[in-house]
């Protein structure tokens, strides 16, 4: 099982509101669709989500955030979905959009939906969801980032690899000299650079999520997205070019994956 995550810089330009960059979600779908495995698919908000979110004034926190900026982070986010799964659909996969309140129970994580997210994977479609305005209760509600989602269908599933596509060529050990760490350990030190506006974090977040789900035993490789080819290479065992952050082993044992 491999899941991939889809950074929102990639797939939206983010410069522009509400802007798809339609040539990289096809290269994106097309290796994804070319993958010989279970793959599940997470993707981010980039200027759809992001964009709605900054206007409203909405967070990662739950609060009684405006009920139409929800709505709004809701619809843009479901129309980014569709323009993700048509690609797929067209590139040969078959997706299987989940809306990301299924798998959530309000805030934490619904572990049952998860697993049978997974169980959709092996039996051959691609699970599709994203980050997303949700329901906390009440009048409350909260920004779910793609990043969350990642480390709680990782811990819940157990991939073999998880992968983060972004729009940058791996974990930089210095932003200003752009050198890729290549190999590194779940909680070593390293420049996050500059977040940006972003209302879950960005690039510390990334790698917050990241060490996360390596802590757990699972290895992540954080990949440029415009580069699908080193998906597929990495993902087949052909060498990796990005930063393979490798799951810390407990106890000198490796923690089953699948
Ligand atoms: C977007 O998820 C959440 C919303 C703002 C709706 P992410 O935080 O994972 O998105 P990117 O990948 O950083 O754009």
């Amino acid at each position: 099982m491999i899941l991939v995550k889809l950074g929102g810089s990639v797939i939206t330009d983010k410069a522009r509101p509400l802007t798809p960059r339609r040539a990289s979600i096809r290269a994106l779908a097309s290796a994804l669709a070319g993958l010989r495995e279970p793959v599940i698919a997470v993707h981010g908000g980039g200027s759809f989500g992001h964009y709605w979110s900054v206007r409203h004034d909405m967070h990662t926190r739950a609060d009684e955030y405006d009920a139409r900026g929800v709505a709004t982070v809701k619809d843009s986010m479901a129309r980014l979905g569709a323009i993700v799964t048509g690609a797929l659909l067209r590139a040969g996969a078959s997706p299987y959009p989940l809306a990301p309140s299924s798998i959530m129970r309000r805030t934490r994580a619904d572990t049952a939906a998860i697993r049978d997210m997974a169980r959709v994977a092996e039996a051959g479609w691609m699970p599709v969801t994203y980050g997303d305005a949700l329901w906390a209760g009440g009048r409350r509600s909260f920004i779910l980032s793609g990043d969350r989602i990642m480390s709680m269908v990782a811990l819940a599933v157990r991939p073999r690899l998880c992968v983060f596509a972004l729009n940058a060529d791996g974990v930089y050990s210095d932003p200003s000299s752009r050198e890729v760490v290549p190999e590194m350990r779940a909680g070593q030190g390293v420049s996050t650079g500059d977040a940006g506006m972003d209302v879950t974090g960005g690039m510390a977040r990334k790698l917050a999520e990241s060490a996360r789900i390596a802590r757990a035993g699972i290895d992540v490789f954080v990949v440029n997205g415009n580069r699908p080819g080193r998906i597929t290479a990495a993902v087949a065992g052909k060498g990796h070019q990005g930063t393979l952050i490798r799951g810390r082993r407990v106890g000198g044992r490796a923690a089953r994956s699948s």
